[in-house]
């Protein structure tokens, strides 16, 4: 990438709370007028990572940083912050509308940054909404609360409130998580969209999401001291293989013909018939303990209770150990991995069944 491809950087960046280091040593550039995904397992420092890019971390009591920032090639910690925040918006993983009309949602940045006039402030708003394809839904309904309109709609009001200022770079945590698939679809089509104009970073969990949006992918796991680290970074398409990870990566579906990719298509169906395995032993220890669980109840037998909460710690770290074999078989293996959709799904169930159990520590 040559410097003018690039909007921002991090250069040997790491974050602490307090004496825990969340981020280690993250070295990244965020190439203008394109989406760059953050992704790995919850708890690696995407978040922490992308709140960086704006100093909303600043925000926090107790954090320090090492290591530079850069917007435009200007370290930011040298910024004022409201104009830095100006240039770089953000959208969170809840919509949150102001308890204010459409139209003074909008309106709120522009205002804030000197903007008084009610003509051209009516202008910003229709071409904010206008771009975050909500106009046409809320044209006639601007002094409606923000809040009073779905999930969907209330996430591209965020999204129009944040280009309202006419920021450089937009960033997004999760922007759909929160949403039904169909309003997860437009947020997406949206952002393909807005990258005409703008920079996109978006922290997203789903791997079918950063591969659907995104043109860049870093992915982000925890080191033995759970501080994140970058793994990968690249275009989405061509992240090439993890180091812990064995075979070729399956590059494209025309080529299976081609006796290297039956193999690693092999490989994958081996990889993903382990992983099953894993799951099924996991589901198996989950329901025995839930049937356990409700028994010692029952009974008020406290060493029985005692029992299964050791045994939930295991059931914990199978869990993220499947998990984390996920999204390594994800990077390594994006254009088949679709059947892992499947089994990430049966985990989550399996996981959140598995909280019943834990109940009884409380
Ligand atoms: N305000 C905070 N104070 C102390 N530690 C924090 C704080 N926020 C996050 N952490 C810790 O920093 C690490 C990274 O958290 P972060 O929220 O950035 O992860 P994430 O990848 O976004 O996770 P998720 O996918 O669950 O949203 C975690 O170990 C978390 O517990
Ligand atoms: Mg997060």
């Amino acid at each position: 990438m040559t410097q003018q491809e690039i909007r921002m950087k991090a250069e040997g960046y790491s974050l602490f709370y307090g004496d825990f280091k969340a981020l280690n040593d993250i070295s990244l550039d965020i190439p203008v007028n394109r989406i760059t995904a953050f992704i790995g397992p919850s708890g690696c420092g995407k978040s922490t990572f992308l709140r960086s890019f704006n100093r909303m971390n600043d925000l926090i009591p107790g954090v320090t940083t090492e290591g530079k920032v850069y917007l435009d090639g200007k370290d930011i910690s040298g910024e004022d912050v409201v104009d830095l925040r100006r240039k770089v918006g953000m959208v969170f993983q809840r919509p949150n509308p102001f308890p204010k009309s459409i139209f003074d949602n909008v309106a709120y940045g522009p205002r804030l940054h000197g903007m008084k006039n009610r003509s051209e402030l009516a202008v910003t708003v229709e071409k904010s909404l206008r771009k975050a394809a909500l106009w046409d839904e809320v044209k006639d309904d601007l002094h409606k609360s923000g809040m009073s309109i779905s999930g969907g709609q209330q996430q591209r009001l965020c999204i129009a409130r944040a280009i309202a200022v006419e920021p450089e770079v937009i960033l997004m945590d999760e922007p759909a998580s929160a949403l039904d698939p169909v309003a997860t679809l437009k947020i997406e089509e949206l952002m393909n969209d807005l990258k005409k104009n703008y920079t996109i970073a978006i922290v997203t969990h789903n791997m079918q999401q950063a591969a659907r949006v995104s043109d860049y992918t870093a992915f982000l796991l925890t080191d033995e001291n759970r501080a994140g680290n970058l793994i990968e970074f690249g275009p989405t398409r061509q992240i090439s293989p993890l180091p812990r990870t064995a075979g070729p990566r399956i590059t494209s579906a025309e080529d299976s013909a081609d006796r290297e990719d039956a193999m690693t298509r092999e490989n994958f169906d081996r990889e993903l018939e382990e992983l099953k395995q894993k799951l099924f032993q996991v589901t198996e220890r989950v329901r025995k303990n839930l049937a356990a669980s409700i028994k010692y109840l029952d009974e008020r037998d406290m060493k029985g209770a005692g029992m299964i909460i050791e045994a939930d710690e295991i059931v914990n770290l199978k869990c993220l150990e499947i998990e984390e074999q996920c999204l390594n078989i994800i990077a390594t293996q994006q254009p088949v991995a679709t059947d892992l959709r499947l089994l990430f799904s049966i985990l989550q169930i399996s996981t959140e069944i598995e909280r019943i159990g834990t109940t009884p520590r409380e």
